[in-house]
């Protein structure tokens, strides 16, 4: 079996850790299956590449190409100066209605972490990503948009609001909230994991908020309601479903990690928490992130370009490595994915990382972005 993955190299330090990461990616999968199945990768230009070819930073043919894809997997992008486009990754993710934002989080081979005990975090994050304050519609304040809008809202619709404040909106929709939350779902009960969580604002947001609660709860028990429970009504073998108020989950991600697996959120609260508790286990230089439309899952390296140590050897490959793992793991190739998370768990535990985990692993020698791929496929 071959699957087809369009994959975009990225700026910055995406060529090295490129370098670093694909020929690991590859040699799991020929570990595991012995040539039986196997990646074709297929380039797709984007940002300063595209633009060293003479194309625009987000070529039409990169774009027709994801449209029908399946798998793509990209490192970061920086956002060209002058170029006309705010970001690239924006840009991907609304043309491409890549509406959740999936991280998964989780302790990695004794790096030092804030907490005493990382290794009880194992979560993973689908944050909705086209919705709410992040749709992008505000206006700056004492403007005659924003005027024209406080104004509807004082005369019309009896509202409290201070004639010169800048305006943002906040639309939720239950076609979007429940498309997320059947998606988390759906992942909780493939990986039999014990629970699902919604995580809202709803004790002050109430019709937003508070509605992305109840269309989760309703979804649930609409679409998966043989095989699905709620806390106050427990039934043994079923996935729990729960909610808790955001600030509240914040606590219990420190206090109580190990009772929380699946997190369901609304975009901001979920952007929020993915990076609270990737640095809780010590390791957003390691996150993997996929992005998933109904069709197309698009993995990243969540981490930026780091021009700063661009084309020195010095990038952390591991982000990459690790949505090498969470690609091959989505389309059930459980076996290669587990060794591609393995060896990086080894190698970190040998404590041979590069710089920018160094710090976090006293005694651990720095090895650079090349050494560190190498040493992750020895170890497959
Ligand atoms: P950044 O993530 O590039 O850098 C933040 C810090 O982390 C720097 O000290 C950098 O050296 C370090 N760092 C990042 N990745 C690393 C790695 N793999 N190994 C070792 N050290 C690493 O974030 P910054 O500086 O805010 O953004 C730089 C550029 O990247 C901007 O143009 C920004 O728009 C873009 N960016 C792109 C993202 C994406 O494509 N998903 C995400 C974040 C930023």
């Amino acid at each position: 079996m071959r699957k087809t993955v369009y994959w975009i190299e990225g700026d910055g330090i995406g060529p090295e850790v490129w370098n670093a990461a694909r020929p690991v990616i590859d040699e799991a999968v020929t570990a595991e299956y012995d040539g039986e199945r196997s990646l074709e990768w297929v380039e797709l230009l984007a940002g300063e590449k595209a633009l060293a070819a003479g194309e625009t930073p987000l070529p039409e043919a990169t774009l027709t190409a994801l449209r029908d894809a399946e798998l793509a997997m990209k490192g970061p992008l920086g956002t060209p100066v002058g170029s006309g486009i705010r970001s690239l990754n924006v840009a991907l993710r609304r043309t491409l209605d890549l509406y959740a934002c999936i991280r998964p989080i989780r302790h990695f081979g004794g790096l030092e972490t804030p907490v005493k005990h990382p290794e009880r975090v194992n979560m993973i994050v689908f944050r909705e990503n086209t919705e709410d304050v992040y749709a992008g519609i505000e206006f700056a304040a004492q403007t005659p948009e924003a005027r024209k809008l406080v104004a509807f809202l004082r005369d019309e619709m009896n509202v409290q609001i201070a004639e010169s404040a800048a305006v943002g909106l906040k639309p939720m929709t239950e076609a979007g909230s429940k498309r997320l939350v059947r998606r988390a779902l759906r992942y909780a009960l493939d990986q039999k994991l014990p629970s699902l969580t919604l995580v809202h604002k709803g004790n002050i947001m109430k019709y937003t908020e508070g509605a992305f609660r109840q269309w989760g709860y309703d979804l649930a028990a609409q679409e998966f309601g043989d095989r699905t429970c709620t806390e106050k009504d427990p039934a043994a073998g079923r996935l729990i479903i729960k909610d808790r108020i955001a600030d509240a989950m914040f606590q219990e991600a420190l206090l109580r990690p190990e009772q929380y697996s699946v997190l369901a959120t609304p975009n901001l609260n979920g952007d929020y928490l993915s990076d609270a508790l990737a640095a809780q286990v010590g390791g957003l230089g390691l996150a993997p992130g996929v992005n998933m439309s109904d069709t197309l899952a698009f993995f990243e390296a969540t981490h930026g370009t780091a021009p700063t140590i661009a084309g020195q050897d010095k990038a952390n490959p591991g982000s990459l490595l690790l949505c090498g793992a969470l690609l091959l793991e989505h389309i059930g190739w459980h076996g290669a994915a587990a060794r591609i998370r393995n060896a990086v768990n080894a190698v970190i535990a040998a404590r041979t990382v590069t710089v920018d985990l160094a710090g976090q692993l006293p005694g651990s020698r720095a090895v650079g972005c090349r050494e560190f791929g190498e040493l992750v496929g020895a170890a497959l």
